[in-house]
């Protein structure tokens, strides 16, 4: 039964345009193409149509920049309301995107989906290999200057407004934001969304992205927010090997991809805190430490990273709530268990921390977050994201990637 609703979740928030396909994430509140979001989108799509799997990644790739990168959202459609919009960030070709990107997991997800049906995939992956190393490339060459992925915006992790990033916003001025009305606040109770001081903030730096004409070398040079980041270092680790394995299949010379992982895995050094004793973000402004054990730090099994004070840090925080894996540390202050990526279990997050599980051999702890995260969706539904505590509903309704983790994973 809830096989047969998460199917109809990826149906209904499927568009189709001249354009090509995508799945909004939810409807009305997320009304365009979101670039991770996709990417688990196929992963749920290649569990009853392979085919439309491909479409979802292909559409995502026809965005791609000319420099290789591939924006967070991609705006297929007008959706006039919707703010931050088109007109705010300026950026784009033919079809308007944003201005920054997003966590690439597509790689992993892409072999997720060969994985599903490997004889129709293989075309289809030959077709999209060299848009995704353009991708790696592009976060080589322009995030990765410090050793580790850095993001030039918050949303650019993907986990908005987590408390990894307050370090590194509190340089940020926000005066001159204005009044604006936020889609989110019109439909989701605003005591689970970010305030509006961290929005102004956000919106400033959209702002400078769009003076600069999303020119790289000076976002990276002078944006007031860069951070790095070690949960999108895992991310790009894992994307690596990923797309490197694909790529072997091929008949490809991977040697470059290797080199990239071999680099990472040595830059995300400067990404231990050793007084936390934990995986940190760093601000490369200030160079101060966030001094948090967010749930990025919970990928670095994704990428075989792992250190022994990593596992104390896992019992801890997973013993303190009751379902899966909270999006930051539940006994650090600033833990709030509704407000947004302040403390709530997220599914998709869930769904990659367990891929590292699997790659760890830790399959026991695989099982035990498959089986918190199908709790979770069958006693709320196909939310957003979650209370961690009480497993209360959170954030928008049949979601999409809450849908697709069901189909491939969460629910198997
Ligand atoms: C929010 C999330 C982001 C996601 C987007 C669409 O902005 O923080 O990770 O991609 O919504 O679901």
């Amino acid at each position: 039964m809830h096989d047969d609703t998460a199917r109809a979740i990826l149906r209904g928030n499927d568009r189709t345009t001249d354009g090509g396909a995508y799945t909004v994430p939810t409807d009305m509140l997320y009304p365009f193409q979101w670039n991770w979001d996709s990417a688990f989108a196929a992963w749920g799509f290649s569990t009853f149509d392979t085919d439309r799997a491909w479409r979802e990644l292909e559409t995502l790739f026809a965005a791609q920049w000319a420099d290789g990168m591939v924006p967070h959202m991609v705006f297929h459609d007008a959706a006039p309301g919707y703010f931050p919009g088109p007109d705010v960030w300026g950026a784009g070709g033919e079809v308007p995107t944003s201005g920054i990107s997003q966590p690439p997991v597509a790689a992993t997800m892409a072999r997720l989906v060969w994985e599903a049906d490997p004889e129709a995939g293989r075309t289809r992956m030959a077709a999209l290999y060299p848009k995704l190393l353009a991708w790696h490339r592009w976060w080589m060459e322009t995030r990765c200057g410090s050793g580790a992925v850095a993001v030039c915006h918050p949303w650019e992790s993907g986990r908005d407004n987590c408390p990894d990033w307050d370090v590194g916003l509190a340089g940020v001025d926000g005066s001159g934001a204005g009044d604006y009305a936020r889609r989110d606040e019109a439909q989701v109770d605003g005591a689970q969304r970010p305030t509006k001081q961290e929005y102004d903030r956000y919106l400033a730096l959209v702002r400078f992205g769009r003076d600069c004409g999303w020119d790289q070398a000076t976002i990276v040079a002078d944006c007031p927010f860069y951070m790095a980041d070690p949960g999108m270092t895992f991310i790009l680790i894992r994307a690596h090997d990923d797309l490197a394995a694909m790529g072997r299949s091929l008949g490809q010379d991977v040697t470059e991809l290797e080199g990239w992982a071999a680099a990472l895995r040595d830059g995300v050094d400067s990404l231990w805190n050793p007084e936390l004793g934990a995986w940190d973000a760093k601000d490369l402004r200030s160079g101060a430490w966030a001094g948090i054990v967010g749930s990025g730090a919970l990928l670095c099994w994704l990428a075989g990273c792992e250190r022994p004070e990593m596992e104390a840090h896992l019992a801890r925080m997973w013993d303190a709530v009751t379902y899966g894996l909270p999006s930051s540390d539940p006994e650090a202050p600033s833990f709030e268990r509704k407000r947004y990526w302040r403390g709530p279990v997220w599914p998709q997050m869930n769904a990659l921390i367990a891929l590292g599980f699997l790659r760890a051999g830790r399959d026991w702890d695989e099982a035990r977050l498959r089986e918190e995260t199908a709790t979770l969706i069958e006693t709320s539904g196909f939310r957003e994201y979650f209370d961690p505590i009480d497993a209360a509903p959170c954030g928008g309704d049949s979601f999409t990637w809450t849908a697709a983790v069901w189909l491939a994973w969460a629910g198997r």
